[in-house]
């Protein structure tokens, strides 16, 4: 009889061990330390745009967006994703979790070339950041789903976004990469290589 009793307080033991280490990973300490989230996210889930990236982040692919009328292009979106994402998904197809990606999204301005009629990145409009994590870390923020937290910034504020609801704001416009966790991978070729 003593010797089940001593038992049943090791299993109790050991899963209030599991529910607090538990709850610290979902709330304080969300994502692992020296992830690149952690300078992204705020404890309650909210994004900024990460500070140094033009420093640190590597480049994904770009886009160019063209005009209805006219020749070239109106917009140009560079891609960029935090150091060690891109060899992560060149070898099991994912994003790892904290994974940043930041797209700049540039009005564009156009002109003949030496190489042609050539539309440049031309001033910034601002940033879309999405970072790869669970939405049940950050109950009750609206930015989180379907595996990412999901924020537009204006270029004049990198730190708050103006972004309320990512299934308002965001989803239905990803539904064709959906498949592809969200992403539109096919217009990155170093994912490939
Ligand atoms: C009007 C449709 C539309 C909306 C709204 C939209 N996206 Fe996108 N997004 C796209 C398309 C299409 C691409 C790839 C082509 C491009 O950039 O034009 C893209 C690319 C991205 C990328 C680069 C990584 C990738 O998926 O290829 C990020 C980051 C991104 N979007 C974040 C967001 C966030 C965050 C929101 C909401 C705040 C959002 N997007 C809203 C259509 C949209």
């Amino acid at each position: 009889m003593k010797a089940i009793g001593a038992m049943g307080l090791g299993v109790v033991a050991i899963a209030t061990i599991v529910v607090v280490a538990g709850r610290g990973w979902e709330t304080a300490e969300a994502f692992d330390h020296g992830s690149p989230a952690e300078a992204v996210v705020d404890a309650r889930g909210n994004l900024r745009v990460p500070e140094n990236y033009l420093a640190t982040y590597q480049a994904l692919g770009s886009w160019a967006i063209a005009t209805e009328n006219g020749k070239g292009s109106k917009e140009i979106h560079v891609v960029l994703a935090s150091t060690g994402a891109i060899d992560a998904y060149r070898k099991d197809g994912h994003f790892p979790d904290g994974t940043v990606l930041v797209k700049e999204v540039y009005s564009a301005a156009t002109s003949e070339m030496t190489t042609g009629t050539v539309s440049r990145a031309d001033s910034l409009k601002g940033w879309f950041v999405m970072v790869k994590g669970d939405a049940s870390r950050f109950p009750g923020n609206a930015l989180w789903g379907d595996g990412w937290g999901w924020s537009w910034f204006d270029a004049t504020n990198p730190s708050k976004t103006t972004s309320t609801d990512y299934a308002l704001d965001c989803k239905a416009c990803h539904v064709p990469a959906q498949a592809t966790e969200w992403v539109y991978v096919n217009g990155y070729p170093v994912l490939k290589r």
